[in-house]
């Protein structure tokens, strides 16, 4: 046997041999590698006479095809067996109950505001938004509360500063500033002029500096505006006797009307629901007692006059109301600040589903 023969016995039969696809390449790499004993062969043409080299080489390139083809086939072989191992070892029990899945929760602020854009919805209201950092001016002067006047004390307000041109800048104090905007809007003037009505609510993030357990200094209000030739005061009172039943979910929700004081309506008033106190708890409908909920009145003249609107021609109704209190009212939560501590816990049981309590 010359060595060429050795060499292809030892290789072929490690092939056979190789339990593995590791295995296998180690006999690729002893045979058929930079150091490998056929390239060891390969070397050694270098040394023959002409004629045997082409013989000799012939001989050896055959063979290392074999090899190639060798390997080839036990790789196959081995991978199908691995894989068949596999098969065999891994199952997929498909009777095992499904991991149950972590869902989210609606925040209840959330909730409550698909909950009003429902019930405005379907009293024509559209849903209308203005900046958190807003100027002096639409915050306070536009409604009615020039710059020395005492209604600014009435709202701590977080002053920023300036913008470059010299306008003063605040974190909105309410969402009124929003009235503001939406009668200053070129298309919804047009609409106004060919005798169409506005009717938006506005709810939004508002700021004041203000810090206890029903207070902080991020809060949520939802205004409400409507503006057309007509709208007088028993429109605003059934609207919101309409709202205060509807989300609530009392029938028949005592409600009053309280004079009060606001500088951008002219009457204005509170107003009050009834509620009653059982052993430190609260229920909302016919009682002994009274909770304030809103303020609202009749956009001053000078408000619509601001805005680029004759008050001679146009009225109407505003609302202001905050969001968080309502959410603490209806749906029992205690303390105002729990609403921004990002606790899961809190919103897991506070919380609700995606399709929950939306009409
Ligand atoms: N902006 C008032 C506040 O934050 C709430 C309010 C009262 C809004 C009366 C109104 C309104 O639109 O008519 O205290």
């Amino acid at each position: 046997m010359d060595d060429l023969t050795t060499i292809r016995n030892e290789a072929l039969s490690a092939v056979e041999k190789a339990p593995d696809l590791g295995a296998l390449d180690a006999v690729r790499v002893a045979a058929l590698g930079k150091k490998g004993s056929v390239t060891g062969l390969m070397k050694t043409l270098g040394t023959l006479a002409p004629e045997q080299r082409k013989e000799f080489g012939a001989r050896v390139n055959q063979l290392k095809g074999e090899i190639e083809a060798a390997l080839e086939a036990r790789k196959s072989m081995l991978g199908a067996s691995a894989l068949a191992a596999r098969l065999a070892n891994e199952k997929v029990d498909v009777t095992l109950p499904a991991r149950p899945e972590g869902h989210g929760t609606l925040h209840p602020i959330g909730q409550v505001m698909d909950e009003l854009a429902a019930i405005f919805g379907e009293m024509g209201f559209t849903w209308a938004e203005g900046p958190d950092i807003e100027d002096d001016w639409h915050n306070f002067t536009a409604l009615n509360i020039p710059p020395d006047h005492p209604a600014r004390q009435m709202q701590d307000t977080f002053y920023l500063p300036p913008r470059a041109d010299g306008t003063p800048m605040v974190l909105r104090t309410h969402t009124s500033p929003v009235q503001a905007r939406t009668m200053l809007d070129k298309g919804v003037q047009e609409m106004l002029a060919e005798g169409g009505s506005l009717r938006v609510i506005v709810p939004g993030r508002t700021f004041r500096i203000d810090n206890d357990a029903t207070h902080t200094p991020m809060f949520h209000q939802v205004e409400g505006l409507v503006i057309d030739r007509t709208t007088h005061m028993g429109h605003l009172k059934g609207c919101l006797y309409d709202f205060c039943r509807a989300y609530f979910e009392v029938d028949e929700l005592p409600i009053r009307f309280r004079p009060s004081y606001f500088p951008f309506t002219e009457p204005s008033a509170e107003v009050d629901i009834g509620c009653s106190w059982k052993d430190g708890e609260l229920r909302i409908g016919a009682g002994d007692s009274w909770l304030e909920i809103l303020g609202c009145g009749m956009v001053h003249p000078r408000a619509i006059a601001n805005c680029g609107l004759d008050p001679a021609v146009y009225q109407g109704f505003a609302f202001g109301m905050g969001i968080d209190r309502i959410a603490m009212l209806k749906y029992g939560i205690p303390d105002l600040r729990s609403f921004f501590d990002s606790d899961l816990r809190w919103l897991r049981h506070y919380g609700f589903s995606a399709l929950e309590g939306v009409r």
